[in-house]
């Protein structure tokens, strides 16, 4: 293999042929499944999102009506889910963490992917906000909220977070959240769990294996950091210190920049103005003012500190402006990322089946070459 040139983070490389989302990075565009996320992202319930991104069309409103009821149907978690769940609590492990075991869990009680793949899926879809919101629950010392077959998805999890009905305005904000992340080409997660179904393993283990993925704070953690940033900065005049000191320390500021996008994050743009929106008539307009002078320093001081490197607020900025608005604490915010992401790593499954081959590139060896074999006692 000599002359060959290795793409350390497979930059550039296309691995696959996909119909569910076009990333052009350039132009500063993501398209899903044919239309452009500003012309869907704000319109679609969850569940329609759900639905073009696992046929490849929208729903006709009986097929819509039939597919929004059977996610219903998984939604309740088994008793032992709940266990781990409250166990994980008790340790106070991070959300991502307790998702991620507790998602492993729905091996108990998901339909086998063999007897039923869309039975299998659907059930991970609609059990996945039920233990995120009980996790959340059980973390502040209170008993989980059995689901609600009345609500829509956003809704019901809504719903169980909380007890209360939540407002059209925040239905429709989480709404357009999830469905702006829903997909997002061959990013880290998506890649994971088209690996894993690869190998003819299922579905529910592809979910597992990319919740492992998207939790790094280079994939989706960054929201979370990036609200505890705007709360620690506090006020304006503060903001501009903080953020050169952070950039001083070699620190890098949550929400900005993207390997792929170096013109704008469209999504960004899209939460930016659901976020517009919501904090018209919910939440705290005083701290959605100080977010936008943040960002507005944060620009400039990314353009003087890293020159060229065409920083740009992305879609973990207003992630966090948005949902902090919705009303949920920062811990939530990489499982709700899940809870919209799940639907295009299983997009991403069913497209990985259909091809089946197995994912598997190659290494090139750099290590030591003809050592000898010393036994231990002989080795200094
Ligand atoms: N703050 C300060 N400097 C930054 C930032 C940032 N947010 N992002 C990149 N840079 C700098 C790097 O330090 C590097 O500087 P150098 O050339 O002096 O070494 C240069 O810009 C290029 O950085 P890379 O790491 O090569 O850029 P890459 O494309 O790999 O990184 C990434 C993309 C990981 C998202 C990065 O911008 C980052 O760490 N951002 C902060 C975390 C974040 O917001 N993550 C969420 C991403 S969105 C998502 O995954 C859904």
């Amino acid at each position: 293999m000599t002359g060959t040139q290795i793409r350390s983070g497979l930059d550039g490389v296309i691995a696959a042929e996909t119909r569910i989302s076009r990333v052009d990075g350039d132009a500063g565009e993501l398209v899903i499944a044919g239309y452009p996320l500003e012309a869907i992202a704000d319109r679609a319930t969850f569940e329609e999102m759900v639905y073009l991104l696992w046929h490849d069309a929208l729903p006709t409103p009986g097929q819509l009506k039939m597919f929004a009821k059977e996610l219903t149907t998984g939604r309740d978690i088994s008793t032992s889910s709940i266990a781990l769940l409250a166990a994980a609590a008790k340790y106070r492990t991070p959300a991502m963490e307790a998702l991620l075991m507790a998602a492993a869990t729905l091996h108990l009680q998901t339909p086998p992917v063999a007897e039923n793949a869309m039975a299998h899926a659907l059930s991970i879809v609609g059990h996945l906000p039920t233990l995120t919101a009980a996790y959340s629950r059980l973390l502040d010392g209170r008993d989980p909220i059995a689901a609600r077959s009345d609500l829509g998805h956003a809704a019901n999890y809504l719903y169980m977070l909380t007890g209360w009905d939540p407002t059209a305005e925040k239905i429709r904000a989480l709404e357009t959240y999830l469905c702006t992340v829903a997909d997002h080409g061959l990013n880290a997660s998506t890649f994971t769990a088209r690996v894993i179904v690869s190998t003819r393993s299922d579905m529910l283990s592809a979910v597992v294996g990319a919740i492992g993925a998207l939790k790094g704070p280079l994939h989706g953690g960054a929201p979370g950091p990036a609200l505890e940033m705007i709360l620690e900065i506090g006020s304006a005049d503060r903001a501009e210190s903080y953020l050169r000191r952070a950039l001083e320390r070699g620190e890098r500021l949550m929400g900005f920049g993207h390997r792929i996008y170096k013109v704008r994050d469209p999504r960004a743009d899209v939460l930016a103005e659901a976020a517009s929106r919501l904090y018209q008539t919910e939440g705290d307009r005083q701290f959605y003012a100080l977010a936008l002078e943040i960002e507005r320093i944060a620009l400039r001081l990314l353009d003087e500190y890293k020159p060229g490197r065409r920083l740009h607020t992305n879609v973990e900025f207003y992630t966090a402006l948005l949902l902090h608005g919705v009303g949920l604490p920062p811990h939530l915010f990489a499982p709700t990322f899940t809870l919209g992401r799940v639907a295009g790593w299983i997009a991403h499954c069913m497209e990985q089946q259909r091809i089946d081959r197995l994912i598997r590139p190659q290494s090139l060896y750099v290590g030591a070459r003809d050592r000898r074999w010393v036994p231990v006692e002989e080795r200094e």
